[in-house]
């Protein structure tokens, strides 16, 4: 039984078959999904998918959209976190992929939203794109931080220890399963299986198997799978775990 904990399923790329890929997750043996909603066009879709039984949520703002960050949004988001099925605030971060965003304002909006998680106790999920330093040096800002992951973790094993050391988890994705991939690979075997969790970040990411097609939380599988055969674990104790460790940190 294992947890998709990051799926975009309200993306238009669902548009068509939504539900039968919702579906086919919990026939496919997930116990939970959790929808993240990040950019606010898509924050009520998110909001409706998580009214359904087995669908969590979390809500925040990308940052690649905090130049869109006013007190109208904020008030909105601020109802949305206090959902009794939103557990964490999420994705925030930084990201300095694409060239064209205020990194100095994204930092701004992170440290913003990081506080926002203190005062509602709820856990961040973590988006951090080429931007690893200083992500670090804005934790080191807070006397006290919440409890949190770095999704889709795309770090060195060295880099991740800083991160464990600060209380986060390490989020894997569908990347594990890519011939290419040692330096995930060299993560995965040396962080303790009590501080990963699984994810797809569908629709993107598709793990090797589905590669080049819309990803979804049925592959969430596979990235279990995978850090089974790197970690030499059979593959339901990786599920148990896992599934214990989200549950936990976003109290399911
Ligand atoms: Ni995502």
């Amino acid at each position: 039984m294992l947890i998709d904990s990051h799926a975009h399923t309200s993306d238009t790329k669902f548009d068509e078959d939504r539900q039968t890929v919702i579906d086919r997750a919990f026939n496919n043996g997930l116990k939970y999904i959790i929808e993240v909603g990040c950019e606010p066009p898509f924050w009520d879709k998110v909001a409706e998918l998580s009214k359904q039984e087995k669908i969590y949520s979390m809500f925040g703002l990308h940052p690649q959209d905090a130049d869109k960050f006013n007190d109208e949004l904020l008030t909105k988001l601020k109802i949305l976190l206090n959902d009794k099925k939103c557990v964490a605030v999420g994705e925030i971060g930084l990201d300095y992929h694409f060239e064209g965003y205020s990194k100095d304002l994204q930092k701004e909006i992170f440290a913003k939203q990081i506080n926002l998680a203190l005062e509602i106790n709820k856990p961040i999920c973590v988006h951090c794109r080429d931007a690893y330093d200083d992500m670090v040096e804005i934790f080191k800002t807070f006397k006290q931080l919440p409890k949190g992951v770095i999704h889709c973790f795309s770090g060195s094993f060295e880099q991740a220890k800083v991160v464990l050391n600060m209380g986060f988890l390490i989020g894997i994705d569908g990347p594990c399963t890519y011939p290419k991939s040692s330096k995930l690979t060299n993560v995965i075997e040396n962080v303790p299986l009590d501080k990963l969790l699984v994810e797809t970040d569908c629709p993107y990411l598709a793990p090797q198997k589905y590669r080049g097609t819309r990803n979804e939380p049925s592959y969430v599988i596979e990235v279990a799978k995978k850090i089974a055969e790197i970690k030499h674990l059979a593959f339901d104790e990786v599920c148990n775990v896992i599934t214990k460790n989200t549950i936990d940190l976003y109290n399911l």
